[in-house]
């Protein structure tokens, strides 16, 4: 396993961050499809994406991951041309809800009957908004009761073309339906809730997979099988925005991180910050690439209360525990509304956040659909339950760094899920 770099520059960390989670995922599933052998570097360590390699090695696809140096790992994925194979048993997509939705979309149209499950965190999370999406095709689904996993897919290989609304502003969901749009006969519409992050939109374009636009709706006629690529996946902005995050709530302090996505679907915490206050700096190396990626630099300030619009939540909804971290930093009372989404995450991300924030003596207010922030916080030293909750827990451990208090987490290794080996890249935060 590789650890993420970090060294020093000009007397501040420049440091870069694994890659992308959510690309990393849909480079290898498009692979993996694929016709020819693709490489895909800079693929990170953490657990979730292995949760995707595993799964299609079990499909039949041969895939050889290599460590490549101070980087993220190289996997070479021999592409199946389609033709996946059913397992022997149920694929484990253990705490991943990527893995398990975006399968469930590629398996939907495909001769497969298998049952997709996962760990106890993702065996509480909803299903029905894949399973109709993609009954459209054909296929069927059997939840168990409550609508979660483990599931039962069987595909349907003679699927037609849908027209297909997408009803969750989800990108799994999203991506699901496009990915089952591959296999299908015909022309797929996908309308509805579309403004969320675009990966497999443009990792479709990578893998010269046609994609139109009509209108606000894409259109994908299938059957197609993607063409090999070569795809280097840009450091996780979700991962990077903890040590940003970290700088922002400290005047005076300052990190560079390098190498990391700037996709606009992906950057709405860079703006959050500059309204909390902070200073963001942002250099694109590469506007011209499939995912753009470049250099952000922070330096932290006296930061101010903010509100988070609902509209805004698609574009930040993997970052809303920190901002709330970050909250209690900066005068005033910050709200996020139009989140409920944060209940279906990796743990109830509202209860958890507060009842974790209350631990160190944050003052926080929760609703249906979001929390209210009372800052500035007087931070003491307190126990944290993450719920194994990764995100949870890297904000809290943010909030001990930057308060300078002793926040315990009941569930330190949980981090793996993201970003092996955070602690110590928070260190370097000066
Ligand atoms: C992801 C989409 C988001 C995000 C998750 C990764 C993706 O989930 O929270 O971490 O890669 O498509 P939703 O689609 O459920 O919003």
């Amino acid at each position: 396993m590789t650890a993420p770099q970090a060294s020093r520059r000009h007397g501040e960390g420049l440091i870069t961050v694994p890659g992308d989670k959510s690309i990393a995922h849909r480079a290898l599933i498009l692979a993996a499809l694929a016709r020819g052998t693709s490489t895909i570097r800079n693929v990170p360590a953490g657990l979730d994406v292995r949760s995707t390699q595993n799964a299609l090695a079990s499909l039949g696809v041969e895939l050889r991951r290599t460590a490549d140096g101070a980087r993220g790992d190289t996997v070479v994925v021999a592409g199946s041309v389609g033709a996946l194979r059913t397992p022997a048993g149920a694929i484990d997509c253990e705490n991943s809800g990527t893995t398990i939705r975006l399968l469930a979309g590629v398996l939907a149209t495909r001769a497969i009957d298998v049952m997709l499950d996962g760990d106890e965190s993702l065996r509480a999370r909803p299903m029905r908004r894949i399973a109709t999406p993609l009954e459209t095709f054909g296929a069927r689904f059997d939840l168990s009761a409550g609508g979660t996993a483990p599931l039962r897919v069987r595909g349907n290989a003679a699927a037609r073309g849908a027209d297909v609304e997408i009803t969750v502003a989800s990108a799994q969901v999203k991506s699901a339906v496009l990915l089952a749009a591959l296999g299908a006969h015909g022309a797929t519409r996908v309308h509805g809730l579309l403004r969320t992050r675009d990966h497999t939109e443009r990792l479709f374009a990578a893998f010269g997979v046609a994609c139109e636009r009509d209108g606000e709706a894409l259109v994908v006629t299938g059957p197609q099988t993607p063409r090999a690529a070569d795809v280097d996946v840009p450091g996780d902005i979700s991962s990077a925005a903890f040590l940003l995050g970290a700088a922002a709530a400290v005047p005076g302090a300052a990190v560079t991180v390098g190498g990391v996505g700037l996709n606009p679907t992906r950057t709405g915490f860079l703006d959050v910050l500059r309204r909390l206050g902070a200073q963001v700096d942002v250099a694109c190396d590469d506007a011209s690439a499939a995912e753009p990626c470049g250099r952000v630099h922070v330096r932290g300030a006296r930061l101010r209360a903010i509100d988070i619009a609902p509209g805004e939540v698609p574009g930040v909804i993997d970052e809303l525990p920190l901002i709330g971290v970050l909250a209690a930093f900066a005068d005033g009372t910050t709200t996020v509304r139009g989140a409920a989404e944060l209940r279906v995450k990796e743990s109830d991300r509202i209860e958890t956040f507060a009842r974790a924030a209350r631990a160190v003596g944050m003052a926080v207010d929760t609703f249906d659909d979001g929390f209210a922030v009372h800052g500035p916080a007087r931070f003491h030293a307190g126990d944290v339950t993450t719920h194994g909750d990764h995100r949870i827990a890297m904000a809290f451990a943010v909030a001990g760094h930057a308060a300078g208090v002793d926040v315990r987490l009941d569930d330190p290794a949980c981090v793996a899920v993201s970003f092996p080996g955070f602690a110590g890249v928070l260190e370097r935060v000066a």
